[in-house]
Formats: structure tokens, C-alpha cells, sequence
């Protein structure tokens, strides 16, 4: 084939080896695909005899990946370093300003940076493609910005943090506390040393960020993203759940008019959500006509990446140019406060006469209506207590919340988890 694309990667980690072994491997048929070869001109990455599992010998080798980015005989800058400043960002912005077409797998650069970076495609004629950087393997992406384009879209839900969904997996499995699954992923590898990226949130508020653009309208904004994470869900809650139906997941999740929010939510066990466990991703549309559909597959990892990484190569070689964010307009409607939804509440009190009856008065004077309840004993001094309220809008929520904390018997804050369903159940 005489036509090529030609491509310059910079970051030669887990995920760039991952790309430039797949486009090696796989190069006749991804050709076939393509309509012309997709061929690496020159890499970018600190140490050259670092032994990487693949033939660099006859590649370009730089150490600045803004030189990288620069080369003439580069037509697509692939960006697979990672972080939203230093070299990731100082890269990307000046291939964009050469007018040149990014890939990239770095969502921290596209959910901080959106706004930024779409008006360097403005000016300066470029394109941007992430499909990598929220849900790895999984084509979430490419789902909402064409495969449903034609939908009105009323919510996503999504899990979006593999190494959270992992740890929730792990605790409900083995009967084990948070800190010694964390402890017990970090030794295996499957969780960072500083884990606080993945068990706060912020890896999943980035991807959350970018699906809400995608669907809701406008461009990544982290400041007005609700974001929380796993380290305050007990053992005890995540088996209380389980008794009332329920597993913990933590969720990004998106409405038409409501604020989007990374938190651990309650979700069904006969929701198909429930069902995605492990290290797993699976992101849940609504839309009008489509109905509710969700995909699930693996968000992490040297292959899923490299998968989504040469799809968007492949998508430039045909030639196919959709808007970064995906055109939606943006969505100027007031946030809603009156969307209902159920919420589950996990209390830990003294165990003393009347503390039933005083959370009960507490919910009731609030608007709240129990529908289901649990309580297990503790030591003796103290008990467990879990209630599943009927929907609900979030000011009687806050004014529980607010009534509740002031309670003398409370061991501990209660917690408030969003039950999150699908339309049907
Ligand atoms: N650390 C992420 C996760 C993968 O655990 O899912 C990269 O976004």
C-alpha cells in the first residue's frame, strides 16, 4: 500500500508499547482497515535500552516529545504520556498548533484542558481524538458521539475506575475491610502506591467529565463535577446492602439538568450494572429513542488502551473527523431539584431505647418515607442500622442530613448513598 499515515508516539510506557506493538502485529490487517499503512516514524521516550519487548531499531528516537510533535514527517502526534501539564500538555498544544491531528489516551489533559484545547481546533484547524481516555477497551466514545448521536440523551451512569471496582469486588468477596484489600492491591500492583487518584474519584470525575460534554452539551468542566470515592465504605454496609438487595459501585453519573457526580452509589442486584465486577468498566446510556444500553469491558491495561488508541488511528486514516466534544449543544436549562431518587442510608448508634423512633421522626419530618430497613447489633453499645428511603428530592436529603448529624446518638455520620436503577427496574 503507498499511502501512508504517518505517526509519531511519545511515551513508551505500559500503554505506548501496547500501541506500537499492536500496530506492528496486526499492521496488514489494520492497512486493510485503514486504507493506507499505519507506520511509526519516530518515538519519544527517556531511556533507549530500556528492553521493551519490541524492535525500535529502525524508528526515529527522541527524548522531547514537543520536537516530536514538530517533526514535518509526523502526521499524527500520539500522546501517551499521561498528567495534564508538563510534557503531555506542553506536547499536545504544539502539535495542535501546527495544526496537526492528536491522539491521545490521557483524560486528566482532555477533561481539565477541553475548553483550551477546543479552541486551538478553532484556530488552528487540528483534531483531537481520546476514545482511550475513558473506559480503555470499551468504544464509549465513539457510542456517544456517533453510535447514538441521534438520541436525546437523559442519563449515563458509569463504572469508570477499575481499581475502585476492584476493591468493592474484592471486600464484598472475601469479607475483608478497605484498607486491607487497598494494601493487598497495592502489593499485587493492581493499584498505584498513591492510590488516592483512583479510591477518591478523580480518575473517574476526568472520564465522567468527558461523557457529560459528550452527551449533555459544552466542554469538560471539572468545576462543577461532585466528586467523592470509596474509602468511607465499610464491610458492614456493603453486607447490609447485600441483605436489602443492593451492591455498592462507585458511579459517575450524568442527567439531562441535574449535576453530575463521582460517588459510591447503591445499585440493584438485579440491575445489569451490578453484574460488572472485578476490574471491569461498563457505562450505562439512556436515550430517547434508543432506550437504555450499556457496554462493558475492560478499562485498563496494556491491550483494551492500545485497542482504543488504534481504532481513533484508524478512524483518522478513513478520514472520519467528528466535532472533539460532539456538537451537542449546551444545555443553558437550570439544574433541576426536584429529580427523585432513592437513597440508602447506613447509620452506626447507640444501641438505647428510642433511637429507631428518633431516626424515624427525623426522616418523616424531612418528607423522607422508609421503604425498607435493616438493623444488626454491634458490640453491644452500639448498632447498625440501614434504611432505603422511597424517592426523594436532594433538599428533603440535605435537611435530613442536617437533622440527623445533630442527633446525640450517633456514633458515627450517617452516610447517604444514591440508589442509581435503570428506567425499568
Ligand atoms: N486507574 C484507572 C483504573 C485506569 O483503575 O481504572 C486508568 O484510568
Amino acid at each position: 500500500m503507498s499511502k501512508k499515515l504517518r505517526l509519531g508516539i511519545a511515551g513508551l510506557g505500559t500503554v505506548g508499547v501496547g500501541v506500537a506493538k499492536l500496530l506492528m502485529e496486526n499492521a496488514e490487517l489494520l492497512s486493510a482497515r485503514a486504507g493506507q499503512d499505519l507506520e511509526i516514524v519516530a518515538v519519544c521516550a527517556r531511556d533507549q535500552r530500556k528492553d521493551r519487548g519490541i524492535d525500535v531499531s529502525k524508528i526515529g528516537w527522541l527524548t522531547d516529545p514537543v520536537a516530536l510533535a514538530q517533526r514535518d514527517d509526523v502526521d499524527v502526534f500520539v500522546e501517551l504520556i499521561g498528567g495534564d501539564t508538563g510534557p503531555a500538555y506542553d506536547s499536545v498544544v504544539a502539535a495542535l498548533k501546527m495544526g496537526k491531528i492528536v491522539v491521545t489516551a490521557n483524560k486528566a489533559l482532555v477533561a481539565v484542558h477541553g475548553v483550551e484545547l477546543s479552541a486551538l481546533l478553532n484556530n488552528y484547524g487540528g483534531q483531537l481524538f481520546y476514545e482511550a481516555a475513558v473506559a480503555g477497551g470499551i468504544p464509549a466514545i465513539k457510542l456517544a458521539r456517533e453510535g447514538i448521536a441521534a438520541n436525546q440523551i437523559d442519563s449515563v451512569f458509569a463504572i469508570l475506575n477499575g481499581t475502585c471496582n476492584y476493591i468493592l469486588t474484592t471486600m464484598e468477596a472475601d469479607q475483608r475491610d478497605f484498607d486491607d484489600v487497598l494494601q493487598g492491591a497495592i502489593e499485587l500492583g493492581y493499584a498505584e502506591a498513591e492510590p488516592s487518584v483512583d479510591v477518591d474519584g478523580w480518575d473517574a470525575a476526568h472520564k465522567l467529565a468527558i461523557l457529560t460534554a459528550i452527551c449533555f452539551g459544552g466542554a469538560p468542566d471539572m468545576d462543577h463535577l461532585s466528586v467523592s470515592g470509596i474509602r468511607s465504605v465499610t464491610l458492614q454496609t456493603i453486607s447490609m446492602a447485600d441483605e436489602l438487595g443492593y451492591k455498592i459501585k462507585l458511579l459517575g453519573f450524568a442527567a439531562r439538568d441535574e449535576q453530575p457526580f463521582v460517588a459510591a452509589c447503591a445499585v440493584p442486584k438485579s440491575s445489569s450494572i451490578a453484574a460488572v465486577d472485578g476490574s471491569f468498566n461498563a457505562v450505562v446510556f439512556n436515550g430517547r429513542p434508543v432506550d437504555e444500553i450499556m457496554v462493558r469491558g475492560r478499562g485498563a491495561g496494556e491491550g483494551p488502551t492500545a485497542s482504543a488508541v488504534v481504532a481513533d488511528l484508524i478512524d483518522v486514516a478513513r478520514g472520519i473527523l467528528p466535532p472533539i466534544f460532539g456538537g451537542t449543544p449546551t444545555n443553558n436549562v437550570t439544574q433541576r431539584s426536584d429529580v427523585m431518587a432513592k437513597q440508602m442510608v447506613t447509620f452506626n448508634v447507640k444501641d438505647e431505647p428510642g433511637v429507631i423512633a428518633a431516626i424515624s421522626d427525623c426522616l418523616s419530618k424531612s418528607g423522607l418515607s422508609v421503604e425498607s430497613m435493616l438493623q444488626r447489633a454491634g458490640d453491644g453499645e452500639q448498632a447498625y442500622v440501614m434504611i432505603v428511603t422511597h424517592p426523594t428530592d436532594a433538599s428533603s436529603v440535605s435537611e435530613a442530613q442536617e437533622i440527623l448529624s445533630q442527633k446525640p446518638f450517633m456514633h458515627r455520620q450517617p452516610a447517604f448513598y444514591r440508589v442509581v436503577a435503570s428506567e425499568q427496574l
